[in-house]
């Protein structure tokens, strides 16, 4: 191969910067050219692209976010997205791809490679519910900036003896919610994969105040049904059985930004420059993940099959450690 091309798509995450300037480093190093897709399939389909080298993904290391843009793109979606999208990469001499993203960004690239294009995905999503991979780019940067989050509002929960509603980010995943209770010792953890009831949560909360503690840490997940609103307002309506004042903080986007951690940072090296070899000898059609610490090919048909299970095993260890 002569030139790639290389792009982010989907919702972003710390560590994607690390990612495409390892991309650009080893293809460069094996005299190969690279093309910055910009905006995701979006840019693939508009062929908005730029040329990168060594130096114009320098400084990038620590800054969240991805310089050359992402984005969601229904167009890619359609068979005419596809089409177009591929004859722009011909037109540019492009002869195969790294995609950076999610499931959905995964599922583009299987699209393309079944269409008989070179493509080596690589797996970043603050969700972490990616197969074939043991965690994704960008999770453990969401991670502590959730920690120090909760750190802070326990810190005033404790001197109002209040109960916080914490809602992370997960449309369909509880893998943050349920590290963060984890490692920030929240009483409460409400996710997608576990059956929780507004009643269950109002108990959950008035043992935590019976047990004497200063303050009760509820973490959401987004993707949890009912929801964080309705439940404050239901846990409002029960103030006096519950002991404690109720307060609710929606953490939003501010989970996406940030500097990226050293794990991110090396994570995201490591694979971008094993996407790269993947890429220029094959077999491609796969996506390079992290398996015990080894950049390691899955069938790009298998990463996206399914999202990734919750290990629940947790979920027992958070319980234990709330007592
Ligand atoms: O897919 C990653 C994710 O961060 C989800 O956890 C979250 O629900 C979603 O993206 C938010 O997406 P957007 O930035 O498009 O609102």
């Amino acid at each position: 191969m002569k030139r790639i091309a290389v792009l982010t798509s989907g919702g972003d995450g710390a560590g994607l910067n690390p990612c495409i300037r390892a991309v650009v480093r080893t293809a460069m190093e094996k005299s190969v050219e690279v093309m910055g897709i910009r905006w995701g399939y979006s840019g693939l389909i508009d062929s908005d692209m730029v040329e990168l080298n060594a130096r114009s993904v320098g400084g990038i290391l620590n800054k969240g976010g991805t310089f050359i843009g992402s984005a969601r793109s229904p167009e890619f979606v359609t068979k005419q997205g596809q089409r177009e999208a591929l004859r722009n990469l011909n037109r540019m001499n492009i002869d195969g791809l790294i995609v950076i993203g999610g499931n959905g960004s995964l599922t583009g690239a299987l699209a393309l490679h079944e269409m008989g294009f070179p493509v080596v995905g690589i797996p970043a999503t603050i969700d972490n519910d990616v197969n074939g991979t043991d965690i994704s780019i960008g999770v453990d940067t969401t991670l502590n900036t959730i920690l120090d989050a909760v750190d802070k509002i326990k810190d005033t929960a404790s001197s109002h003896q209040r109960a916080f509603l914490i809602e992370v980010m997960g449309r369909d995943s509880g893998y943050l919610a349920l590290m963060a209770s984890i490692a920030a010792g929240a009483e409460i953890v409400l996710i997608p994969e576990v059956e929780t009831s507004m009643e269950e949560v109002v108990e959950g909360v008035d043992n935590a105040y019976v047990k004497g503690k200063s303050h009760c840490i509820i973490i959401i997940a987004e993707g949890w049904q009912p929801g964080a609103r309705s439940l404050n307002d239901y846990l409002k309506e029960k103030r006096e059985e519950i002991g404690f004042d109720v307060r609710l903080t929606v953490l939003g986007h501010v989970q996406r930004g940030g500097s990226p951690t050293s794990y991110d940072r090396i994570l995201a090296t490591n694979l971008g420059a094993a996407a790269v070899r993947q890429l220029l000898e094959g077999p491609h059609g796969v996506m390079t993940g992290m398996i015990k610490n080894t950049p390691s090919p899955t069938p790009l048909e298998k990463a996206v099959a399914f999202q990734k299970k919750l290990n629940l095993d947790l979920y027992g260890l958070w319980k234990t450690m709330t007592l």
